[in-house]
C-alpha cells in the first residue's frame, strides 16, 4: 500500500511540475490592468494565478480551481493547524488510516504529522489534521500540503507561481451541505452578519452545482446565520454533472463564495427507522470523562436517543460511546463536525438531520443536568420523567401549539474541588449562584422554522407555534459551569459558539458570556474554589446518589465510574 501511496504522490508531484511549466509561460506584466488571470490547463480546469485584492469573494469562474490532481482541500484553522480533505475519489489515500505514520509535506521541504481526525458525513472526505511548521507560519501564502508515508522523498517547491489556493478558516468558505427530501442546505461563514442578526436576501444569492467544467445554478430559498437553503438542481442536470464529485457554492450577485462543500444528491431511505420520542443533541470536544455520567443519567431519565457534533476529539470518544452502546443498549450516534465556533450551525444541522428520526430534541451540554425537586421522592429514575416537562398531553387550541420548552439553569461554583471529582459533576459540584440564568431548550424538529434560526439553545419556530417556559418548581437545570480550575480553563479557553468572544479577548467585557470577576488573564484567582457560592444546593447530589450509587467493595460508587 505504501508503494503506491508513494506512486501517486510523485503523480501530484509531477501535476504540480506540468502547472509550474504552464504558468511559468505568463508574462506577469501583462496582467498588470486585471485583478486577477485564468489559465486554463490541458483539462480545461481553471487555475487561479492572482487572488482578488479588494474582495474575498471570488468571481463566478473561479470557483473551483481545487479538482486539479493531487491537491486536496485544504483549510488554515486557527492556531496554525491546516485540515486536508482526502476525497474517497483519491483511491490511494482512502485506505489510508489512523494507525499508519502519514505526514503532511509542506513548501521548502518542512513536514509535520497527520493526524487522523475523522470523517464527514456529507462528502465522505477523510479529515487530517496537521499542524504548520514554525518556519511557514508567517508566510503569506501556505500551498496546500501533500499527504504521504514517505515525506522525505518530496519537495515542494515555495514557488509563488504555484499559486495554489488554501482556504482559511478566518475568511468566508462554504464548508459543509445536507440534502433533504426538498431542498439542499448549505454552510456558509461569513456571508451573513450574524452578530448583527443581518442576513441577505435569498434574491441575491444562487447556488451553483460544478463537477469543474460544467455549473449548474439553482434559487435559494432562504438565507439565515450560516444556513442556506438551495433548491436541488433537477435530475437532468444531476445527470449532465455525471458521477465527479459535485461542489456546491454560494453566489452573491457576481461573486462566489469559496467552498470545501460537496453535494450529494439524496440517498433514498426506503428503511425509516423507528421514530424516537426524545432526542439529545449536543457539541463535544474533549469532554469523554464527563460523558458517562451525563448519557447514563439523561438515558434513564428517558432520552430515547444520543447525537453527538465531535469537534475532533482525541481522548478516547469512540471508546466511551462504544462502551456505552454495549453496556448498556444506548443508542448514540456520534457526527464529525470539525468546524470552528459553529454550534449555531451545528444545531440547525442537527435539527433537520434527525427530522425523521427524532420527534423532541433537547439541546443541553454535557455539563448541564436536568433535574426537577418533584422527582426527589421517586425510588427510581423512570423513562417518563423528562418527558413529563413536554406538553405533548396538554390540551391547547390549535392556535398554540407548543413547539419548545425552556428549562432555567442554575449556574454552579467550584465548590471548593481542586480536581474533576472522580464521582462525578453531580456529586463534586454543590454551592450555586442563587439566581436563575438563561435557558436551555427542547424541541419539536417539525415545529422548527425553516430558517432553522437559533441563538443559545433555543430555536425560531414556524407560525403558529410557542415556547413554553417551564417554572423551577418543575423543573431546572444544573449546568456545573465553573469547575475546579483545571478543568474551568481548558472549557473556557476556547468558546464553542460563534458568537461569544474568547474569554481572553477583552472585548465585550460586560457580556453574559464572560465569567463575572475574572479579568482576561488565564490564571488562577486565589479564591476560585470559593466562587459562585451563595447557595449549598445538594438536590441533585442526594438523588443521584439513591438512583445511581452503588456499594462495592471499595465503599461508595456512582455506576458511572464502574467504566
Ligand atoms: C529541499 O530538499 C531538496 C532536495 O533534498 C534540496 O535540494 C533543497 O535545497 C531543499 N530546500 C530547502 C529550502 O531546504
Ligand atoms: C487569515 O489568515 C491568514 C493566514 O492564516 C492571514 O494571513 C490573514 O491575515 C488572516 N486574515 C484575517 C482577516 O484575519
Ligand atoms: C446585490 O444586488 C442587489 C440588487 O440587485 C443589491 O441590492 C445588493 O446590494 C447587491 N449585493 C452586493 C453584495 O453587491
Ligand atoms: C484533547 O485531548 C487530548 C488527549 O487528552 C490532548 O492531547 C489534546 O491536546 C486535547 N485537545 C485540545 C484542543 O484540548
Ligand atoms: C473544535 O476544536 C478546535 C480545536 O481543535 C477549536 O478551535 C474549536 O473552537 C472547536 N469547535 C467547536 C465547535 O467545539
Ligand atoms: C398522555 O396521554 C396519553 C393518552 O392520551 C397517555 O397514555 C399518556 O400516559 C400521557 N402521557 C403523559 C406523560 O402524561
Amino acid at each position: 500500500m505504501f508503494g503506491k501511496v508513494r506512486l501517486i504522490s510523485l503523480l501530484c508531484v509531477f501535476s504540480i511540475i506540468v502547472s509550474i511549466l504552464i504558468f511559468s509561460t505568463f508574462n506577469p506584466n501583462s496582467q498588470s490592468n486585471f485583478r486577477k488571470e485564468l489559465v486554463r490547463n490541458q483539462h480545461n480546469q481553471i487555475s487561479i494565478t492572482q487572488e482578488p485584492s479588494s474582495s474575498q469573494f471570488k468571481d463566478a469562474d473561479e470557483v473551483f480551481p481545487e479538482q486539479r490532481n493531487g491537491v486536496h482541500d485544504s483549510v488554515i484553522l486557527p492556531d496554525f493547524e491546516i485540515l486536508v480533505m482526502v476525497s474517497p475519489h483519491h483511491n490511494q489515500y482512502s485506505s489510508l488510516d489512523f494507525d499508519d505514520s502519514i505526514y503532511c509535506v509542506f513548501q521548502s521541504n518542512s513536514t509535520s504529522p497527520a493526524k487522523f481526525t475523522g470523517v464527514l458525513p456529507s462528502s465522505r472526505n477523510k479529515f487530517f489534521k496537521c499542524s504548520i511548521p514554525n518556519n511557514l507560519r508567517d508566510l503569506k501564502s501556505i500551498h496546500p500540503p501533500i499527504l504521504s508515508t514517505s515525506p522525505e522523498d518530496y519537495y515542494l517547491s515555495s514557488d509563488e507561481s504555484l499559486k495554489e489556493k488554501v482556504f482559511s478558516w478566518n475568511s468566508s468558505m462554504c464548508y459543509d451541505s445536507f440534502s433533504t427530501e426538498e431542498d439542499v442546505i448549505l454552510f456558509v461563514k461569513g456571508a451573513n452578519k450574524n452578530h448583527l442578526a443581518i442576513n441577505r436576501s435569498p434574491s441575491e444569492l444562487k447556488c451553483l452545482f460544478s463537477n469543474g467544467v460544467n455549473t449548474v445554478i439553482t434559487s435559494v430559498t432562504s438565507s439565515s446565520q450560516e444556513v442556506f437553503r438551495c433548491l436541488h438542481p433537477s435530475e437532468t442536470e444531476i445527470h449532465g454533472l455525471g458521477d465527479e464529485k459535485i461542489r456546491v457554492a454560494l453566489q452573491l450577485n457576481d461573486s462566489v463564495v469559496p467552498s470545501v462543500a460537496y453535494y450529494r444528491p439524496l440517498a433514498r431511505n426506503l428503511i425509516h427507522p423507528e421514530k424516537k420520542q426524545l432526542c439529545a443533541s449536543t457539541m463535544v470536544h474533549n469532554v469523554s470523562k464527563f460523558l458517562r455520567e451525563w448519557v447514563i443519567y439523561h438515558s434513564r431519565l428517558g432520552i430515547d436517543k444520543f447525537v453527538f457534533y465531535d469537534n475532533g476529539s482525541e481522548d478516547g470518544l469512540q471508546d466511551v460511546v462504544n462502551k456505552l452502546r454495549g453496556d448498556y443498549n444506548i443508542d448514540i450516534e456520534v457526527i464529525f463536525w470539525p468546524w470552528p465556533k459553529t454550534q449555531e450551525a451545528g444545531f440547525s444541522h442537527s435539527a433537520i438531520r434527525s427530522r425523521e428520526s427524532c420527534t423532541w430534541m433537547m439541546y443541553t451540554d454535557v455539563d448541564e443536568f436536568v433535574f426537577s425537586p418533584k422527582w426527589v421522592n421517586s425510588l427510581e429514575p423512570s423513562s417518563g420523567m423528562l418527558k413529563s416537562l413536554l406538553p405533548i398531553n396538554i390540551s391547547t387550541l390549535p392556535s398554540q401549539k407548543m413547539g419548545q420548552v425552556m428549562i432555567f439553569c442554575y449556574e454552579f461554583g467550584p465548590s471548593d474541588q481542586k480536581v474533576h471529582p472522580v464521582e462525578g459533576v453531580t456529586q463534586g459540584y454543590t454551592c450555586r449562584s442563587r439566581k436563575l440564568n438563561r435557558h436551555k431548550s427542547i424541541v419539536l424538529l417539525d415545529a422548527i422554522d425553516t430558517s432553522l434560526f437559533n441563538v443559545i439553545h433555543h430555536f425560531e419556530l414556524k407560525d403558529g407555534y410557542q415556547s413554553k417556559k417551564v417554572i423551577s418548581r418543575d423543573a431546572v437545570v444544573n449546568h456545573y459551569k465553573y469547575q475546579a480550575w483545571s478543568e474551568f480553563q481548558a472549557k473556557f479557553k476556547r468558546r464553542v459558539s460563534a458568537y461569544v468572544a474568547d474569554w481572553t479577548d477583552p472585548v465585550n467585557p460586560m457580556s453574559k458570556d464572560r465569567t463575572p470577576g475574572l479579568g482576561f488573564e488565564p490564571v488562577e484567582p486565589k479564591d476560585w474554589g470559593e466562587r459562585f457560592c451563595e447557595v449549598q444546593d445538594m438536590g441533585l447530589k442526594m438523588l443521584a446518589q439513591k438512583w445511581f450509587g452503588l456499594v462495592s467493595s471499595e465503599g461508595h460508587i456512582m455506576v458511572w465510574q464502574d467504566a
